[in-house]
């Protein structure tokens, strides 16, 4: 039985490094590029991207980004899945959005500095295999509308953010918050709820 899961996570774990090698880096932001490397890209015209943001797409990124979001210098996206970011969304300075299977931004959110946000984790259950070599579990991340995450803050797999949602500064959510609250610290926690 042992063998078997050992087999199985080694396996992935060739894949996904297999996967990784055929990405494309882009340094500078281009949407023409952006559209020609990805699967399916739609970027509003009126979107504001900085031409110092990067983005990591590869042949099978499905990536859209609405009208009027705008993403600051430094910011890095990386989608190997799904990334949806609704419109007059905000992503600031250094904030890293990772995607390798779906990842939703409502409208109307603010993403302040040096968030993160992923949908994956490396596996590490086996002691004799490097983790870097054991693939990955995933799971879909969706932050609602109206959602004002705090400096950095860690949104991690699997989470659900509802509508009208603050998380506090440093905080990591690892749980589902529910709409209409304030959430602060690691474990995020509701300390308030919204009228
Ligand atoms: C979450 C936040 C909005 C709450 O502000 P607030 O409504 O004025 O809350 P209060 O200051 O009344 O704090 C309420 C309680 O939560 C605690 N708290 C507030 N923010 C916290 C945080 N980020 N982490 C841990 N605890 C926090 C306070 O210490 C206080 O605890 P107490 O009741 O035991 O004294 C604010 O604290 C915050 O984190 N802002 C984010 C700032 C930021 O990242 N800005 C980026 C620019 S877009």
């Amino acid at each position: 039985m042992f063998f078997k899961k050992k087999i199985k996570f080694f396996l992935f774990g060739l894949l996904d490094n297999l996967k990784s090698r055929y990405e494309y880096y882009l340094t500078e932001t281009c949407c023409a590029r952006l559209q020609k490397v990805g699967k399916e890209v739609n970027i509003a015209p009126d979107a504001v991207i900085s031409p110092y943001a990067n983005f990591l797409l590869n042949h099978k990124s499905v990536m859209s980004i609405g009208a009027e979001t705008q993403i600051r210098n430094y910011v890095s996206i990386k989608v190997r899945g799904e990334l949806t970011i609704g419109r007059n969304v905000e992503i600031v300075y250094f904030s890293i959005i990772h995607c390798d299977k779906r990842i939703v931004i409502g409208d109307n959110c603010m993403i302040a500095e040096s968030v993160s946000i992923r949908d994956h984790d490396h596996n590490y259950h086996l002691s004799d295999i490097p983790f870097v070599e054991q693939g990955f579990k995933r799971a879909d991340v969706i932050i609602g509308n109206n959602v004002w995450i705090g400096a950095k803050s860690s949104v991690f797999k699997g989470v659900n953010i509802g509508d009208n949602v603050v998380i506090g500064a440093n905080s990591v959510v690892v749980k589902d918050i529910p709409s209409d609250s304030v959430a602060v610290g690691a474990p995020a926690r509701i300390i308030k709820k919204l009228e």
